[in-house]
């Protein structure tokens, strides 16, 4: 008797994809992940956003620090990997800015802003600001891998990455994906839900064995026109964490309804609003993040740095 004849011969057992298109797929997910690593080694500093809470601060801290380190004329990149609620364009005032540019080798070209800083993200590549993305979590890992593959991030000294919330697909993507990422850097609110979340964030970059560059306390206090203070959140939180993750803090912002304001309208409120208690604070807490971050030299983690991902 005759055996039966494979209508494809390449096809692997079960069907789907044949041998070929799988062992096309992988060379090219090869071919990415070195064009990675080759990318990201000539960024000194890559250093992501932290809190695995929502609503915290972290996307206003990582613009305000982005704009804040352009002004003292360093060369700046953002990684806008919140694919969900990307808040970079709006916060660092390019959201009239639609659709990323490419050149003729296929590399992508950074939107930039009135500060100098260059952002990548999602939201600059949606029809509308409503427009939801829908994707699970591999088509995000492979989205992150593309885009830090093919963006071409111009002579970049900073690359500042902002995070969703959670420790999920995008955290341990940018983990995992980037080779020798300084650090992360964590930023909490006062209150216990977030006290409790933040150190699952801590807890998790250490299983990673990514360094914690420092945390940031957000919305630590209200002063009041008479000068009392008000602690709406909570108290001490950042400095609990900081304790038992041994992690330097960097700094305590007040709750200020002008950085709604500047954030919303996509300017540095630290510019906006220089004599403000928050401005001079947060000022502080950057000065302090550069000196931290360039301690390390631009070689931190490069032990995973020289693997690939
Ligand atoms: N210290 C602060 N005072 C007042 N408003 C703030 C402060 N920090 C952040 N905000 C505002 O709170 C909202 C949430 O901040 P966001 O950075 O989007 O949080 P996350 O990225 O952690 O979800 C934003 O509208 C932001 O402008
Ligand atoms: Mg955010």
């Amino acid at each position: 008797m005759a055996l039966p004849q494979r209508s494809n011969p390449g096809a692997a057992p079960g069907g789907g994809q044949s041998y070929r298109e799988i062992a096309e797929r992988m060379k090219k997910v090869q071919e990415e992940q070195r064009l990675v690593v080759e990318r990201m080694r000539r960024i000194p500093y890559k250093v992501a956003v932290l809190s695995a809470k929502g609503g915290v601060g972290k996307s206003f801290v990582t613009a305000s620090l982005a704009m804040a380190l352009a002004t003292m004329g360093k060369v700046v990149g953002v990684f806008d990997a919140d694919f969900h609620g990307p808040s970079m364009p709006l916060m660092l005032g390019l959201s009239q800015v639609k659709g990323l540019l490419a050149r003729d080798d296929g590399s992508i070209v950074p939107a930039v802003n009135v500060y100098g800083v260059r952002l990548v993200s999602v939201g600059l590549m949606l029809p509308s600001e409503e427009a939801p993305v829908i994707w699970r979590g591999a088509l995000k890992t492979t989205a992150i891998r593309q885009l830090l593959a093919y963006t071409d991030w111009e002579g970049a000294e900073y690359l500042l990455i902002d995070l969703p919330p959670g420790t999920g697909d995008e955290q341990l993507t940018i983990a995992q994906t980037i080779p020798g990422l300084t650090g992360f850097l964590l930023v909490t609110m006062p209150s216990e839900v977030s006290k409790i979340v933040v150190k699952k964030a801590a807890a998790f970059a250490q299983k990673l064995n990514v360094p914690l560059l420092g945390i940031i306390e957000n919305m630590s206090y209200f002063r009041c026109p008479d000068g009392s203070i008000q602690y709406i959140f909570g108290k001490g939180a950042a400095e609990e964490i900081a304790k038992e993750f041994n992690v330097p803090l960097l700094g305590q912002i007040p709750i200020d309804p002008r950085i709604r304001e500047a954030t919303d309208a996509g300017v540095p409120f630290f510019l906006e609003y220089p004599d403000s208690e928050a401005a001079k604070v947060f000022l502080e807490i950057a000065r302090k993040f550069v000196e931290i971050v360039e301690s390390k030299g631009g070689k931190s983690n490069n032990a995973r740095g020289s693997e690939q991902p």
